[in-house]
């Protein structure tokens, strides 16, 4: 019998659970969803897929997991936002285990198409300097200097990728997710990044009437960020595409952090005061995806406005704080 599993590491996850989601609207019968929390901590589960709590560190958990699969996107990585990444280097590296296992096991169960989701974390800090940046087009990797930690795991499971691809015939395809934003993903903790966090503080400055925020840095960092169904539409496009070299899956839309927090304050219908941390993880001062590669190669890229994207989240985070903390006494 064919292998016609469809199979999503890190489906507990936001970007894996959504792509669950969408595998499910499209007909998709067989998919198995695997990550290592408990049930009860994945962010979406669904009835009718193989759903598997397994540590994909472990090849056995992989050979498993890729059993009569045709598809593998490999969305499970133990990361977050700057607060979680800059102070755990050896946790985000470790995730090279997950990759090098998963193709290991995806090319010996002779698996179709494989998946990676890089990150913009990959592309040469040098370049990413200035806050009046010049958007980051591929070749901007090399000569590397990634983030360290989570970008130098992501740079070298490409290049794992490529070689399997080249070496055994494993059909690899690979995506640079620009920060990413949306319903159903981290929005405290300790892992969330700039979007969700500042819908959370946004919030809780309405619901407490305290309306001054913290804001990691003095504000002026620039980013572009992708609304979670622009990411889930390229992924699928790119899996599905001749594209062999790593791309950039990114929203153009450059903002600075002090925009997104006014933009975040406009959309809850408060005036906020930000109180700049500039101890805070910072990150990379600027940082925008050239698509031009992408608009070429596939003829589309990410368009979601990000006003409209920033609405919906607040909305569900607004559900979220409620239902963990309460409607609030102070308006
Ligand atoms: P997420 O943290 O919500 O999802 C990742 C999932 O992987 C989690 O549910 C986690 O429990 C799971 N996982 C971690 N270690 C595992 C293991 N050993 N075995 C099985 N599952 C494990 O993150 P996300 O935002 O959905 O990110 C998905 C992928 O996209 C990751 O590879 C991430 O590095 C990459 N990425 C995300 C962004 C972004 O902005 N969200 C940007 C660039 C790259
Ligand atoms: N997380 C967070 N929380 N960031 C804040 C906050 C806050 O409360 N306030 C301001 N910021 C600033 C950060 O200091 C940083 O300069 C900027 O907002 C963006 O932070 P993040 O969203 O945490 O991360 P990033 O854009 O630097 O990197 C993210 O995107 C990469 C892909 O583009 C990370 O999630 C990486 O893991 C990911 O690969």
């Amino acid at each position: 019998m064919a292998n016609d599993v469809i199979v999503v590491a890190g489906g507990g996850g936001f970007i894996g659970g959504h792509l669950v989601a969408k595998l499910l609207e499209q007909g998709h019968k067989n998919i198995r969803s695997i990550d290592i929390k408990p049930f009860d901590e994945w962010y979406q589960v669904f009835d009718g897929v193989e759903n598997v709590q397994a540590d994909l560190k472990l090849k056995d958990a992989c050979e498993a997991a890729c059993k009569d699969a045709s598809r593998v996107y490999n969305l499970a990585a133990d990361m977050g936002g700057m607060g979680f990444i800059e102070n755990n280097k050896a946790l985000c590296m470790l995730s090279v285990l997950i990759n090098t296992h998963l193709l290991q096991a995806a090319h010996e169960a002779g698996v179709d198409r494989f998946f990676y989701a890089s990150s913009a974390c990959v592309y040469n800090a040098d370049k990413q300097k200035s806050e009046d940046v010049v958007p980051l087009k591929e070749e901007d990797a090399y000569p590397a200097m990634p983030e360290d930690g989570y970008g130098w795991e992501k740079l070298f499971s490409e290049r794992m990728c490529r070689h399997f691809r080249e070496d055994f015939g494993l059909t690899t395809r690979v995506a640079r997710f620009h920060n990413v934003y949306g319903p159903h993903g981290t929005w405290d903790g300790g892992r969330e990044k700039a979007p969700a966090a500042i819908c959370r503080k946004v919030i809780n400055a309405k619901e407490t009437g305290n309306h001054t925020i913290e804001v990691w840095g003095d504000g002026h960092q620039t980013r572009s960020f992708m609304y979670i169904d622009d990411c889930i539409e390229g992924i699928l496009k790119i899996t599905e595409s001749d594209i062999t070299e790593p791309i950039n899956l990114g929203s153009d839309e450059l903002t600075t952090i002090n925009g997104l927090v006014d933009m975040v304050g406009e959309i809850a219908g408060i005036e906020v005061q930000r109180d700049h941390n500039l101890n805070a993880p910072k990150g990379v001062n600027g940082r925008n995806s050239d698509n031009t590669l992408i608009t070429k190669l596939l003829g589309w890229a990410p368009g979601i406005p990000l006003r409209e994207g920033m609405a919906k989240t607040y909305e569900w985070i607004y559900g979220e704080y409620l239902a963990k903390h309460g409607a609030a006494t102070t308006k």
